[in-house]
């Protein structure tokens, strides 16, 4: 069994490589050709722990996934997680990933992906609301897709939201990072607007002025109760396109809007139906909303493991 850790997932596969295996899981999502039970959430104190399985024809696999939003208050990171990948046939334990460092950046991937199909192609500026270790995947995956010449920040705590620009800034040495001190400026300042933080009530501002022709992206909301998009929104879009229908039922972003009779349910639209149809949503405001799914671990984890036994990296074991 082959061991990845964090620092050699994040080296092994470029923003690209990771970008081509999310468009190749939506594919597989759009041909159901796949496999994969409802993930499962449990819940004990501050924790939820997800289960995520899922089998495509070569590989089957399991996301384990605990999430602690208390975590970054002892300074440790929110999200832990790990991911055994099988063979599909035998079964037979192939690779036991990093699932923190995959979900990070298949994440960003997914995120570059909604990107992709709903913003206006010449968008220069990203907005990103929660500067955590999401928002950076997302920051860095966004400059993939457009021709990024700036990113506007904002987080609530003031001394992550410093390091976060230092660290950003040397990824992206041409692209200018400014830190924000409130998401109004942001928002009007940006033209694509990212949202990934772990908030309960909504962090774009509720102005319809304000949200009008702009790219909206939601990471963050994965439960009912949590919320980052504002009931004004849903009046300027014709459809929100999601990465996975159960969206509509996981994350507030879209059940209280629903609940309130400011979405119907034929406006929720898997995004897959663009990436397969090379389509494009052109109209004036957009949004494209993610909870993540198992499928998105496996088809990166293949890339992973594949490339690592290629270039011999990672640690051999036996079970
Ligand atoms: N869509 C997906 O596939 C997917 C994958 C992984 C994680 N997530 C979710 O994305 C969210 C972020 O994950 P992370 O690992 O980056 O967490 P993190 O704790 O590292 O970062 C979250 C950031 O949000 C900031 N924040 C919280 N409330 C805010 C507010 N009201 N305004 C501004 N900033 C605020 C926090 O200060 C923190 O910096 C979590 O809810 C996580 O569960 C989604």
């Amino acid at each position: 069994m082959l061991i990845l850790n964090h620092k050699q997932i994040e080296n092994l596969i470029s923003p690209s490589e990771v970008l081509e295996a999310i468009e190749k899981a939506f594919t597989f999502f759009h041909e159901e050709n796949f496999e994969m039970p409802d993930r499962m959430h449990a819940h004990y104190k501050d924790i939820t722990l997800l289960l995520m399985p899922c089998f495509t024809d070569h590989f089957f696999g399991t996301k384990l996934v605990s999430v602690n939003p208390k975590n970054p208050g002892i300074g440790k990171p929110s999200i832990y997680g790990s991911m055994i990948l099988n063979d599909a046939k035998s079964g037979e334990p192939l690779a036991l990933l990093n699932g923190a460092a995959l979900t990070a950046i298949r994440t960003g991937a997914v995120g570059a992906t909604g990107i992709k199909y709903i913003s206006k192609e010449t968008s220069q500026t990203v907005g990103l609301i929660g500067t955590g270790i999401q928002g950076f995947t997302q920051a860095i995956f966004a400059c993939s897709v457009r021709p990024v010449k700036k990113i506007n920040v904002f987080d609530l705590d003031e001394n992550k939201l410093k390091d976060f620009v230092t660290q950003l800034q040397k990824h992206l040495p041409s692209v200018d990072i400014c830190s924000l001190k409130s998401s109004e400026e942001l928002v009007r300042e940006s033209e694509i607007i990212i949202c990934a933080t772990s908030s309960e009530k909504p962090v774009v501002p509720d102005d319809i002025k304000l949200l009008q022709n702009k790219c909206f992206v939601g990471i963050g909301s994965y439960k009912p109760n949590m919320r980052e998009f504002p009931d004004s929104l849903f009046s300027l879009i014709q459809n929100v396109w999601v990465d996975t229908p159960f969206a509509a039922k996981e994350s507030g972003d879209l059940a209280i809007p629903l609940q309130k009779k400011l979405l119907q349910e034929n406006q929720v639209k898997p995004i897959s139906n663009l990436v397969a149809n090379g389509e494009f949503d052109k109209s004036e405001t957009t949004f494209f909303k993610s909870v993540g799914m198992a499928l998105f671990d496996i088809v990166v984890a293949e890339y992973l493991y594949k490339k690592a036994i290629k270039e011999n990296i990672g640690t051999n074991i036996i079970l």
